[in-house]
């Protein structure tokens, strides 16, 4: 039975999905990572070389599939039926997501996506614009924050595990353009909803972020 639903918006790197899938755990709610649709969006783009025009991407998009499925309590994604889960996640895609992710017609696609899902169960939701415009009523808004220096460092050392060759001031930079990008578009930008509670987990490690978020949560 659907209750309630969690929204977590904040800039790459602050820790949000970690966070949301440990609520999402603790609660025994849905987990859904809303910047893993964008970044599969930005893959097809990728891929198939789409510029960033709008008309033409809507009309790409009419014959674009992406979906997710909860598998053993982790989100698979899929894009035209392929599971790019991990192909998502390649520093280079960031880009790509980010940079189409400003476009109406990707949001406008991914907005009803992003609605479809939380309709039907409770939900914790992680992005840019779910407390400000997917799920305005949701009853519960976070907007985590960390210094730029912190969020380098943690997609900097997950990057390395996974084995990307990246330098430490290249993903710095990245994550400052991206910052840049995605709180300066036109639609939905990256901002904290009036209603939301700010935390900055600079000195918190995401288990104590979920404990002080679910001190809110009323059961
Ligand atoms: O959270 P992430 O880094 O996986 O997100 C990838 C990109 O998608 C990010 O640069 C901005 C965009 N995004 C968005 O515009 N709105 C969301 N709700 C989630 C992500």
């Amino acid at each position: 039975m659907k209750t309630f639903d969690i929204a977590i918006d904040g800039p790459s790197g602050a820790g949000k999905s970690t966070v949301a899938r440990l609520l999402a755990e603790k609660l025994g709610i849905l987990y859904l990572d809303t910047g893993a649709l964008y970044r599969a969006v930005g893959l097809k783009a990728m891929r198939c070389g789409w510029s960033e025009n709008d008309e033409e991407v809507a009309k790409q998009l009419k014959s674009t599939d992406i979906s997710v499925k909860t598998v053993g309590g982790e989100q698979r994604v899929y894009l035209d039926g392929e599971d790019v889960s991990r192909a998502i996640r390649e520093n280079r895609v960031s880009d790509y997501g980010s940079r189409f992710s400003a476009l109406p017609s990707v949001r406008a696609v991914l907005l009803g996506v992003q609605r479809r899902i939380a309709a039907e169960r409770s939900t914790v939701l992680d992005g840019r614009d779910i407390g400000t415009c997917v799920l305005p009523d949701a009853e519960y808004k976070f907007y985590l924050t960390a210094s730029v220096e912190t969020r380098a460092k943690r997609r900097y050392d997950e990057l390395t595990a996974r084995g990307e060759d990246v330098s430490f001031e290249r993903v710095k930079a990245d994550i400052e353009e991206r910052d840049e990008r995605d709180m300066t578009r036109a639609i939905a930008p990256l901002k904290k909803a009036e209603d939301a509670i700010e935390i900055n987990s600079d000195d918190m490690t995401a288990e104590q972020v979920a404990e002080r978020m679910l001190g809110y949560i009323v059961k």
